[in-house]
């Protein structure tokens, strides 16, 4: 006996492995269990053996056989349920659809970090609605009806009153209606401006930030903003305030940072100024802690807003805003 019945059997299993149909698994019926089956000879020639090992012999061969009939009638049930399977229809042998992973947006990804740094700070996360009243999105916030400041954003007006908010600047008001000092929130979310070019979509992102309590000073506003912009990109990038203008805020304050791609020797990205532009910000204006009822006399604050694809850009050195919304999986994959 030159292959002991472990090895036969052993062989025996393996060769099921790949049967996929009746014939191939008849043949090996016969090739092992059949009359002239390797299987089957083995068993035979434990009669040549010397007594003392018979038993032992006769034993392990018939759980070996035993073990690969059931092994066979198995695999010859299975295949006639494919075989079933597919006469109704359904092919079993077809592989399954790939599972391939989710992946957040790199819009989600940096609202996510440009959120975490503020947490990281001490603000909390506010949200409110895309369709806005024009009291929150205008009026309270010290832009009266025909107000010349208007013309600054191309608003999408729903009716006379109701607009899909140009700025998230309107969550100002909502929260401090809300809440008493001290109010430390930020606020991300979709706004819409009736604009689409290169650098404008009809539809992106903004992270709006607040902050009141008694004695918030203007440093208090750049310190914040400063070890944002180290933190969101490097303690090297430096940044400078430029006097600016809006309505509910005085004074006013648009924040550049050094150009993150010739690092302030100018070029293209930055229209060779060597600064771009980051956020827009400022002193809370009076007129906005009087609509919300704050004490004007007691309280001081500030107020920032930030375009996200704009820092997306920035940090991922992309030029083209209109890339986050093709759904093109080829860049949607690169983050
Ligand atoms: N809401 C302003 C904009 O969209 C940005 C801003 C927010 C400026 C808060 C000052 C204070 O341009």
């Amino acid at each position: 006996m030159d292959k002991s019945i472990d090895e036969i059997y052993q062989e025996a299993h393996d060769a099921l492995v790949g049967v996929s149909d009746l014939e191939a698994l008849e043949a090996i019926n016969v090739r092992y269990l059949g009359r002239k089956g390797r299987l089957t000879a083995f068993l035979r020639n434990i009669a040549s053996l010397p007594p003392e090992q018979r038993a032992e012999a006769g034993k392990k061969a018939n759980i070996a056989k035993k073990k690969l009939e059931a092994a066979i009638k198995d695999h010859g049930e299975r295949l006639k349920a494919g075989v079933e399977k597919r006469e109704e229809g359904i092919d079993v042998s077809l592989p399954g659809r790939p599972l391939t992973p989710g992946a957040l947006h790199p819009i989600t990804r940096i609202t996510r970090e440009i959120c975490d740094i503020f947490e990281r700070m001490g603000f909390s996360i506010a949200e409110g609605p895309e369709v806005e009243l024009d009291y929150y999105n205008f009026e309270a916030l010290n832009v009266p009806k025909y107000h010349p400041a208007r013309d600054m954003q191309d608003t999408f007006y729903v009716s006379d009153n109701i607009v899909l908010r140009t700025q998230t600047s309107p969550m100002q008001i909502r929260v401090m209606e809300k809440q008493s000092p001290p109010v430390a929130v930020i606020a991300p979310g979709k706004v819409y401006r009736c604009d689409s070019d290169l650098t404008h979509t009809p539809m992106f992102h903004q992270v709006e930030g607040l902050l009141v309590d008694d004695q918030v000073s203007f440093a208090d506003l750049k310190g914040t903003l400063t070890a944002f912009v180290h933190a969101m990109f490097d303690a090297q990038t430096s940044l400078r305030f430029r006097p600016s203008f809006f309505p509910f805020t005085e004074p006013s304050a648009e924040v550049d940072i050094l150009c993150v791609m010739c690092r302030g020797k100018g070029c293209r990205v930055c229209s060779h100024s060597g600064w771009l532009e980051i956020l827009g910000s400022g002193m809370v204006h009076p007129n906005v802690f009087r609509s919300v009822g704050y004490d004007t006399t007691q309280y001081s604050g500030f107020a920032f807003g930030m375009g996200v694809e704009r820092i997306a850009m920035l940090k991922y050195g992309i030029d083209d805003i209109r890339k986050f919304f093709n759904n093109d999986l080829r860049f949607l994959r690169q983050f």
